[in-house]
Formats: structure tokens, sequence, C-alpha cells
């Protein structure tokens, strides 16, 4: 074909990108570095035509260039906003979007927060696409989330196991109609990083403030510790898998205990001491079988449970990042996914992935 009949044929796809922290600044990145590998496989581009953080919005009608884009991406990296002025609330970007001539395209909501519900529905109300590392909305109350387990234009690859192929490997075996009895992994690096450390004589305390230097907690290390994001993951997967649990249903343990729970984040890193013996007991005790303790998700039909389990040592469960499909075809050997733990690259590939897919399959 001539280069002239590939220009033709090129589709061009809006995306709109809610958050630029970690996640946002590696997708602007590879989005930027694969633009051309992306056209020339898939014939279509790639338009961002928004980039929002939550003070501000950088917007083109045409789409930004590639040189705005790595400019918003070292504006972040210094600590500033993607933009300067305020910028307008989340449907009226989506608008501004669409009034610019973008009637289908993509929005990506590759922030932390709460309450996205109403633009997600905006979105695909106006026939976009919705690609998602964020997991509130869908670990939300089941009336309002299951909407977005069954529409044909929501991905979230990257909400759990941050870009390994586990969503992806449920969806397959829930289309190939292989019963799904139970699902089991370890869903969190921060976690399963402690975990690791205490096995080797650490005590909590020292590995969770190792972690925090290394920038692998959140900025509050009890956000992690809480088990509440492992929750979240074990809930989107139990939702996938037929199951309609609520939160309420899925019994999560904290690896910190409630009188912590009003401390400064320094106040409470020194307390955390107080918890060292407890679990240097349990640490002492698994081992003593042979086992190692890590923090484990399980989800079955009804029920959820997330917290410390003794997993046999040298076991697929005790290495970092396994999730187990336990089926009818893969009932004596569960099928395994697991590798390197995520981190902000690979979480991006998978939302760059969920966007490939929509504008393959549905844009
Ligand atoms: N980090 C990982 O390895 C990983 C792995 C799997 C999944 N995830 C998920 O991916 C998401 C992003 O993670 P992250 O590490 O990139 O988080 P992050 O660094 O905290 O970034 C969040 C971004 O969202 C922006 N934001 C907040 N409210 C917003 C709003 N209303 N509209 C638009 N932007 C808004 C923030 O703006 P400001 O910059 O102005 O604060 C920030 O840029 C999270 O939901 C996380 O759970 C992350």
């Amino acid at each position: 074909m001539s280069e002239l009949g590939k220009e033709r044929i090129m589709k061009r796809i809006p995306v709109v990108i809610f958050g630029a922290g970690g996640v946002g600044a590696a997708l602007l990145r590879q989005i930027v570095d694969g633009r051309n590998r992306v056209a020339a496989r898939n014939q279509y581009r790639f338009e961002v035509a928004a980039v929002t953080d939550s003070r501000s919005c950088l917007f083109a009608a045409e789409g930004l260039d590639d040189a705005a884009l790595l400019a918003a991406v070292e504006r972040k990296r210094q600590g500033l906003a993607v933009a300067e002025g305020k910028r307008p609330s989340e449907i009226e970007i989506i608008d501004r979007a669409r009034q610019a001539g973008w009637e289908k395209g993509i929005v990506v909501d590759v922030t932390a927060v709460d309450g996205m519900e109403p633009v997600l529905d905006h979105a695909l109300a106006a026939g976009y696409g919705v690609a998602l590392a964020n997991k509130k909305a869908l670990a939300g109350p089941w009336q309002t989330a299951q909407k977005y387990f069954n529409h044909s234009r929501v991905r979230h690859e990257s909400t759990v196991g941050g870009g390994q192929p586990v969503i992806a490997t449920l969806r397959y075996l829930l289309d190939v109609n292989d019963p799904v009895y139970e699902i089991e992994g370890q869903m969190s690096g921060t976690l399963g990083f402690i975990c690791g450390q205490m096995d080797g004589g650490i005590p909590f305390s020292h590995a969770v403030r190792e972690a925090k230097e290394l920038g692998y907690t959140e900025p509050d290390p009890r956000e992690d510790l809480s088990g509440k994001d492992v929750m979240r993951k074990a809930l989107i997967l139990a939702r996938m898998a037929g199951w309609p649990l609520e939160e309420a249903d899925i019994e999560v343990e904290s690896l910190y205990s409630p009188e912590l729970a009003d401390l400064s984040v320094p106040e409470f890193m020194d307390a955390a001491a107080g918890l060292d013996e407890t679990m240097r007991l349990r640490v002492a005790t698994a081992q003593t079988e042979g086992m190692v303790l890590r923090y484990v998700a399980e989800v079955a039909d009804g029920r959820g449970v997330v917290g410390l389990k003794p997993v046999p040592a040298g076991s697929a469960l005790s290495s970092l990042k396994y999730i187990s499909f336990r089926t009818g075809r893969y009932d004596d050997e569960p099928l395994l996914i697991g590798g390197k733990g995520a981190g902000v690259e690979m979480t991006a590939a998978g939302v760059l992935g969920d966007m490939i897919d929509l504008a393959r399959e549905e844009l």
C-alpha cells in the first residue's frame, strides 16, 4: 500500500488521562515512545487530548504533541502541576474533547481517588471506552460497580497483578467455560517484601521502615499494612469470577493494631516496634513447620480472606507475585500467573495494552 493509502486509513483515537502520578507519567512516556510502533502495527494513533492532575489540566483539541507530553512529565517530576491555572471538572474535560469533534475515544483513570464513577459513567454514556488502573470504582458497592464488570468498553488489566496478565487470564478461563473454584495469591509487592525480610529475621518495624525508605510503600505505610488495597484486588477477582461479594464479605487482617491508627506517620513508624515480638513469634512458629508467613488473598464462592498465612517454604505462593487459579481444568495443579513484581512501568504497560485492546475491539 502506498504511504498515502496508509495515511488515509490511520485511525486517530483521542485519549483523556486523569492522573499524572507515577503510573500516569510512565503511561505518557510509553505513549510517546511507542507511538510509531503502535501506529505501524495497528493503523491507529493515540492523540492525548487532555492530561489532568488534581489541580490542573493540559488540553489541546487536536491532541498534545510529544514535546508537550514530555514537558508535562517533567513538570510532575519537579513536583509542579501539569499545567498553569485551575482546571474544569472531569466531566467538562471529557465534554471539551467531545466538542472538539472526538466522538469516540478513551478515558483513562490512573488516579487513586474515590468518586470517579460519575466521570466513568459520563464517558461510557458518550460512547468512550474506559481504561482503569484505579481500583476504587470496581471495588465500590456491587450495586454501583456491577455495570463496569460486564461493560464491553471497560478494561482494567492493571488493577490486579500490576500489568501481569491476571485479568486477561481470568477472562479467558471464563470465556472457555472453565469453572473457577478458587483464586489465591500474594497481591501486594510491598507486603511481599516485608514478609520476605521477616523470613531472614529482620524485625517487622525495620522491614516496614526499609520498604518506606525504598519507596515501596505509600507515604503513610498504614495504607499498605491495612490490607485494604489487597482486599480491593480480591474483590475485583471475585466479582469477575461471578461471586458478587461486598467489602464486608471479605475478612481482612490489618498488620497494625487499631490504637496506632490515629498517630502521625513518624509516631507510627516508632510505635510499630511494639508489633515486632508478635510478628517474630508468628514467623518462628511458621518456620518450625517448614512454612513462611505471607500476606495472601483467597477468594471463592461467597467468601474471601486477606491476611497473613503460613505457606510452604519454596512453594509458588511463597514467591512474590504469584496468583493461582484453581478451576475445573486446573484442579489438582492450579494455573499460576507470576513474575517480576509490578512497578509503575508494568502497570502503565497494562493500561496501554487496555487502550490498544479498546481501540482494536470497540472503537
Ligand atoms: N504504582 C503502582 O505500581 C500501581 C500498581 C497497580 C495499580 N496502581 C494504581 O494506579 C493508580 C495510580 O497510581 P500512582 O502510583 O500513579 O498514584 P499517584 O502517584 O498517587 O498519582 C495519582 C495521580 O492522580 C492525580 N489525581 C488525583 N485526583 C485527581 C482527579 N480528580 N483528577 C485527575 N487527577 C487526579 C494526582 O494529582 P496530583 O499529582 O496533583 O496529586 C496524581 O497525579 C492508583 O489507583 C493505584 O492504586 C498503581
